[in-house]
């Protein structure tokens, strides 16, 4: 290739380095097992050669990157190649992975599960205490809150038990008037448990009038803040569906982070229950969303319902709850679209949804007339008489609408007035909230890029150690 060619670009492209003969970088490149040391000008050299042999080449969103690089081969062997996102994919990827559970937090949560099923055996033996919620599902967040359900659906299935001695112990809840009665009555015991023996479990309070009782507690050693329930085997298939869709497709849990973090920074979000979304509610609306695309990128649950087999089959107090358990199964999306365009696609598609008369149905994948009249519908996908989001005000809504229509139009501007060295750009743009005032309405008296990206890093900062705060408040 003509030196000509070899064209600086901008994002959306590829990297190809083009090697007219066979060269060695030797092991110092691979770091193994020759530990000659390369001296800075050798390193200059050899990358200086390696940028003569490298084209940077700009090309379409949805190009298929077999038949490029088949393409290009064509005009010599390709060594190597890159393919770069857009910048705001880069960010979107980089914000999941600075915030998604680590391996180490991910195992200590289902520790501290596995200590507080020993306390529990104590009045129960062979229960299970399961993680369920952003614990499992793949949309968890370090910090977190944990949350934990007391499994007593095992008790005297195993074998291993009933041989294991000459007694057989069962376990009765007496006659008591309803199944939210004995939920309470459990709960109660364990909490007190908990309370006077549990190691490391501190601040339990026992909140059993809630529409779903539950223990709540700080694990001191863990330093997980914990909720504790028991029948609510509903919101263990729940999460076993978000992780099924977390999983599908790598833009899934990427888009879900950064709503999640951009209605964090705008306080459209609370770790305090309240008449604001929860992010429950926002994962909702993003896998909905993504149902919408043409071609959609995710399946709808009506869909991976047809696709269960025999031992998929699952019905939960009546409710049929069965899906597909094999994700390997469903076919993977052939929409390309990049996580830049469908960021603002979601902002656009929720800037201008009729909320007023229709309700976000993810198991038929479309909307529906809303059968009532809170403001914000999403159909529980499993109770499908209830709205997750019942408790959304119209005000904190009509915020999540404005807001919205105001990130829509940011990312608008960007793609036109490509943004200069010295202001917020990317995702930036829609995290901190006086930014988002300033630019949507004028450019004026705008404070030093310096000390807005200070103010970014304050508020980015706040809200984590805030996030941890909050967890001991929900
Ligand atoms: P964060 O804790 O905010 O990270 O997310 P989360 O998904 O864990 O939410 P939360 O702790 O509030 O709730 C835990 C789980 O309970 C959720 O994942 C759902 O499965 C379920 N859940 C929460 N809110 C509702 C609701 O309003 N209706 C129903 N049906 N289930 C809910
Ligand atoms: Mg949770």
């Amino acid at each position: 290739l003509h030196p000509i060619h070899r064209l600086l670009s901008c994002p959306g492209t590829v990297a190809t380095d083009v090697r007219r003969e066979e060269q060695s970088f030797g092991s110092a490149e691979t770091g193994s097992e020759d530990r000659t040391l390369k001296r800075f000008s050798e390193v200059q050299k050899e990358r200086r050669e390696q940028a003569q042999r490298t084209v940077l080449i700009h090309c379409p969103n949805k190009i298929s990157e077999k038949k490029f690089l088949k393409y290009l081969s064509q005009h010599g062997p390709i060594s190597n190649h890159f393919f770069y996102e857009s910048i705001i994919d880069d960010q979107l990827n980089i914000l999941l992975k600075e915030f998604q559970l680590t391996e180490e937090n991910t195992r200590l949560r289902y520790l501290t599960c596995s200590l507080i099923e020993d306390v529990a055996a104590a009045y129960f033996p062979d229960c299970a205490v399961r993680p369920f919620g952003s614990s499992v599902n793949g949309f968890g967040k370090l910090g977190c809150d944990l949350d934990m359900f007391l499994d007593l659906d095992e008790i005297g299935k195993s074998d291993a038990h009933k041989t294991s001695g000459n007694f057989l112990m069962e376990f009765q809840v007496k006659n008591v008037a309803s199944e939210r009665i004995a939920t309470q009555k459990i709960l109660s015991v364990i909490g007190e448990c908990l309370d006077h023996f549990g190691p490391g479990c501190v601040g339990v309070q026992k909140i059993l009038n809630a529409r779903c009782p539950l223990v709540r507690f700080s694990h001191q050693a863990s330093g997980f803040q914990c909720d504790l329930t028991t029948n609510n085997r509903i919101a263990l298939k729940s999460s076993e569906l978000l992780y099924i869709y977390g999983a599908v497709d790598p833009r899934v849990r990427a888009l879900v982070f950064t709503i999640r973090c951009w209605a964090r920074a705008h306080s459209l979000t609370s770790s305090i229950p309240g008449a604001w979304i929860t992010n429950f509610s926002l994962t909702m609306m993003v896998i909905f969303f993504l149902q919408r695309r043409s071609p959609p990128i995710l399946p709808t649950l009506d869909y991976l319902k047809t696709l269960a087999d025999a031992e998929d089959k699952c019905i939960i107090e009546g409710h049929n709850c069965t899906f597909i358990c094999d994700l390997n199964r469903i076919k993977p999306s052939e929409n390309a679209e990049t996580l830049e365009l469908l960021l603002k696609e979601f902002f656009e598609f929720f800037g201008n949804f009729s909320f007023n008369k229709n309700s976000i149905n993810i198991r038929q994948g479309k909307e529906q007339n809303k059968p009532e009249s809170s403001p914000l519908h999403i159909q529980n996908p499993f109770e499908t008489s209830l709205n997750i989001s019942k408790n959304v005000s119209q005000s904190q809504l009509q915020k999540f609408v404005d807001l919205a229509r105001e990130s829509a139009w940011i990312l608008e501007q960007e793609d036109k007035d490509h943004p200069s060295s010295n202001q917020l750009w990317g995702l930036a743009t829609l995290l901190l909230p006086s930014v988002a005032k300033s630019m949507s309405h004028t450019k004026k008296k705008k404070k030093p890029a310096s000390e807005r990206i200070k103010n970014l890093l304050e508020s980015i900062r706040s809200s984590s150690t805030e996030n941890s705060k909050n967890t001991v408040g929900k």
